[in-house]
């Protein structure tokens, strides 16, 4: 009587085991600060010094390591496919459309090789790039924070997936989508914005904004009219310049909250750095990160933290980040 009541009972546990035995490889990985302490213990300390030599002959570093992480983790989760080369059956993130701004991959290879002589096997890409990331904040005179470890590299990096990236003409409700997908809040969206703190623009990412705008305004209204006509000498309608275009602050090599305070003032660059203006959650706290760098600092880390932990499907440790094993 007893025997197969217990076994009925004990059904549902079962099959939660063996289901959960099926999917544990497509579990998230369980990141750690301490993660490579025995394996690799001189993993943050060797990147840091790769990125420091690369920033000092090359100031343009530091942003594309900071845009690089961030579109990494944005398409499959922070799993390095953005550094995975095409190959002749696939094209690669690296080459989709919006790769115009990505550069400075030699920096990810620099630390591989040397990572790979000392513990080989053990460092995976997406690691490289995550700590890559928090030196270059750092080195431009930024926060710095422990950064969670233990990712996967993943085997997949298709150029069509760059779509699912958010546009610069996106609105706030369009950004409030793309961030809360990804775990992301209007929090998070506000300070990881302030990446924006570094780094350059092509033309084409905000010429939206001034020319043939709406059917009434060929410049957005909402920009500092002098500031508008800047931007368009620089980047006329038929512009012939190659990599024309404009820093993202006055800055654009100091990670400060001069971002924050240009946007207060009409002086932003894209059309989803002036979208935080529209929404009176995110305009508080861009007020509040333009009045204290101190509290953009702190958000900035925090939401930088959770980014970073944007889980992939990766699975293997890559020799060679531009390559699947
Ligand atoms: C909120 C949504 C975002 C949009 C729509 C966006 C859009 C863009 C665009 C269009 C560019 C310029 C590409 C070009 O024309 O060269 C750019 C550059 C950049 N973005 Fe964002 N971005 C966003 C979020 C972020 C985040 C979360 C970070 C990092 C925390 C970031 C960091 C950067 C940096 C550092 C650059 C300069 C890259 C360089 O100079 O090499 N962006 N972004
Ligand atoms: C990846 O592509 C770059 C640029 O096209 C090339 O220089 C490099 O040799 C390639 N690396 C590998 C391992 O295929
Ligand atoms: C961007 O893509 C184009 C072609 O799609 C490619 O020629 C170029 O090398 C890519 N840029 C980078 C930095 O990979
Ligand atoms: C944002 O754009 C989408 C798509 O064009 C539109 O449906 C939505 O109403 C817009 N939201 C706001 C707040 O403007």
């Amino acid at each position: 009587m007893a025997a197969p009541r217990f076994t009925i009972r004990f059904i549902p546990l079962i099959f939660a085991l063996v289901l959960s035995w099926l999917i544990s490889p497509l579990a998230a990985a369980v990141l750690s600060s301490n993660y490579y302490d025995h394996t690799c213990p001189k993993v943050d300390s060797t990147i840091n010094k790769v990125v420091k030599n690369a920033v000092m002959n090359d100031n343009t570093v530091p942003a594309a390591l900071l845009r690089m992480h961030f579109h990494d983790c944005f398409i499959r989760g922070c799993d390095g496919s953005v550094l995975l080369n095409s190959t002749s059956k696939n094209t690669a993130e690296k080459d989709g459309p919006p790769n115009i701004s990505l550069h400075a991959f030699y920096v990810i290879d620099l630390a591989k090789k040397e990572l790979e002589a000392m513990c080989p096997g053990v460092v995976s890409c997406a690691d490289i790039l995550a700590l890559a990331a928090r030196d270059a904040v750092a080195l431009s005179g930024g926060p710095t924070w422990n950064v969670p470890k233990g990712r996967k590299d993943g085997r997949v990096s298709k150029a069509t997936e760059t779509r699912q990236l958010p546009a610069p003409t996106f609105n706030i409700s369009q950004l409030q989508q793309s961030f809360s997908q990804r775990g992301l809040s209007m929090e998070d969206l506000v300070a990881l914005s302030g990446g924006h703190t570094l780094g350059f623009s092509h033309c084409s990412s905000f010429q939206n904004r001034i020319h043939n705008f709406d059917k009434t305004h060929d410049l957005d209204p909402t920009m500092q009219p002098s500031f508008a006509a800047s931007l368009r000498k620089v980047c006329p309608m038929h512009n012939k310049v190659k990599n024309a275009g404009a820093t993202l602050d006055s800055s654009a090599i100091t990670f400060d909250n001069t971002y924050y305070k240009l946007l207060l003032r009409g002086k932003s660059i894209f059309s989803s750095d002036e979208a935080l203006l529209t929404s009176s959650r995110t305009k508080t706290l861009v007020s509040r990160f333009a009045n204290s760098q101190e509290e953009f600092n702190e958000a900035f880390v925090k939401s930088m933290i959770k980014m970073s932990s944007i889980s992939g499907g990766g699975q293997e440790i890559r020799l060679n980040c531009r390559v699947v094993n």
